[in-house]
């Protein structure tokens, strides 16, 4: 095995962070055999927002994108992205939901199941991780990177010391935001290598300009894989590109064991499908300097700008950035990453225009009931009395909470589901589903049959 192992995000992370998700399966189909052949360790193409994005946009089903892509795999592993009790949805599902979930997902195909939590909190994982064990696919934990007074390197540590006696045969760093620099990559590397044995993955995206070097220190410092894109689809806010990390890497003692050669069909037929979708692409090229002055993500930035402007009081920006640090705290530091990155902004927007905790809205009130899960640090008692008023916050895992779902979800769909997959479909995208699923039976439509024949072999249009 090559010293530096390669996890291609194309058919993921890369087309969700530069063209919303829309990469539809047709694109994907007529490479893979190039792909597998190209000497990557894994291929991420499944979960995160994908799997929604196939039904809402692409009137795909996404089981079936998965098995007509394991049909085509032999060699690389298949890889996807889970969000612990969330799964690829956006709320938190019952403990029979998950196991279900990631029960068919292996079933169908995937090698490797990255399982994270936004809020680092490990029962949110802990459900997930056990069925993923007990269905014998590769168990990866995810640490989501963040900075804050009670992040520390030992704090990491400890988590990937928990990571391994949950069984991970993998922990990945996870930097959603790419501010991992690379000095502190590489500190953070030794430091949980001295905690545990199990592969370190690096997971970055070049929104700051850092990620190459990022990853050649955590490499220099111990990590074995890399998160990379193939170039058509890299950089901005994407991952660094797969072939300038193999040039780097080549011939050394931390060669990955591709030959560039083979990454040139890759990037010829991805060059294509980003003419197809450049509409999409974001208009901004080169680094946000605004995420390294205020270090939060660029999506957190954005989207306070836009609420900002909504309300015509894009005057009062500064002033939020400000109040960010001041709502994290009381929160007890959350990861800046989906949701609570959204819920810190919202909250520290409403602050400055409605006056500090004067109003909260209802997302933080649950946050603060203890339904998100534990944060890092506790909360300020204060603020938390101030949201919930006299609730009682819950402590333990909020996944108890949750009843069992599958049995009733089956009666559901009963009457038109064709597959055991679709009631995990149903429960997780109710609305979405309810268009979707029922329609697919009843007619093929254009694009279904555009698939089958792709499928069958007919040509990739030029
Ligand atoms: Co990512």
């Amino acid at each position: 095995m090559p010293k530096v192992r390669i996890t291609e995000t194309a058919l993921r992370d890369a087309h969700q962070s530069l063209i919303a998700t829309r990469m539809a399966t047709e694109d994907m189909l007529p490479i893979l055999d190039k792909m597998d052949e190209a000497g990557y360790w894994a291929l991420e193409m499944w979960g995160g927002a994908t799997f929604d994005s196939c039904m809402r946009f692409l009137n795909e089903d996404p089981w079936e994108r998965l098995r007509l892509i394991r049909k085509r795999i032999k060699k690389a592993k298949l890889q996807m992205l889970l969000r612990g009790q969330n799964l690829v949805g956006y709320r938190h599902y019952a403990d029979d939901t998950v196991r279900e979930f990631v029960k068919r997902a292996v079933g169908n195909g995937i090698d490797i199941i990255r399982c994270f939590d936004a809020l680092n909190d490990l029962r949110n994982v802990e459900v997930a991780a056990d069925q993923v064990k007990r269905e014998k696919a590769h168990l990866q934990l995810c640490i989501s990177y963040t900075l804050s007074p009670v992040h520390t390197l030992e704090s990491f540590a400890d988590m990937a010391e928990k990571m391994t006696q949950m069984g991970a045969d993998s922990i990945a760093i996870k930097d959603m935001a790419g501010l991992l620099n690379p000095i502190d990559c590489a500190k953070l590397v030794v430091a949980i290598k001295q905690k545990t044995n199990v592969p370190i993955e690096l997971h970055s995206h070049y929104t700051t300009g850092l990620a190459s070097m990022t990853y050649f220190a955590g490499i220099a410092a111990g990590a074995e894989i890399i998160d990379t894109a193939i170039s058509p689809f890299a950089l901005g806010t994407s991952q660094p590109p797969t072939e300038s990390m193999v040039a780097a890497l080549a011939d050394s003692e931390y060669d990955t064991g591709i030959d560039i050669e083979k990454l040139l069909p890759v990037c010829e037929h991805f060059k294509k499908v980003r003419e197809k979708y450049k509409k999409l692409l974001p208009e901004m090229a080169g680094v946000n300097i605004n995420i390294l002055r205020y270090q939060i993500p660029g999506g957190m930035y954005s989207n306070m700008v836009n609420q900002l402007k909504e309300m015509n009081a894009i005057d009062k920006l500064e002033d939020v950035l400000n109040e960010v640090p001041v709502v994290r705290k009381a929160m007890g530091y959350p990861p800046l990453v989906t949701p609570s990155s959204q819920m810190v902004g919202t909250q520290a927007t409403v602050n400055v225009l409605r006056g500090r905790w004067k109003s909260f809205p209802k997302e933080i009130r649950q946050y603060f009931l203890g339904y998100y899960g534990k944060p890092p640090a506790d909360v300020d008692p204060e603020v938390q009395k101030l949201a919930i008023g006299n609730e009682e916050p819950i402590t333990c895992r909020p996944g108890e909470k949750i009843a069992p779902e599958m049995e009733q979800a089956r009666k559901d769909c009963a009457a038109w589901s064709l597959q055991p997959e679709d009631a995990l479909t149903w429960i997780m995208f109710p609305q979405v589903a309810k268009d979707f699923l029922p329609a697919k039976y009843a007619k093929k439509t254009k694009r279904d049959v555009g698939l089958q024949e792709l499928v069958d072999g007919a040509a990739y249009p030029a």
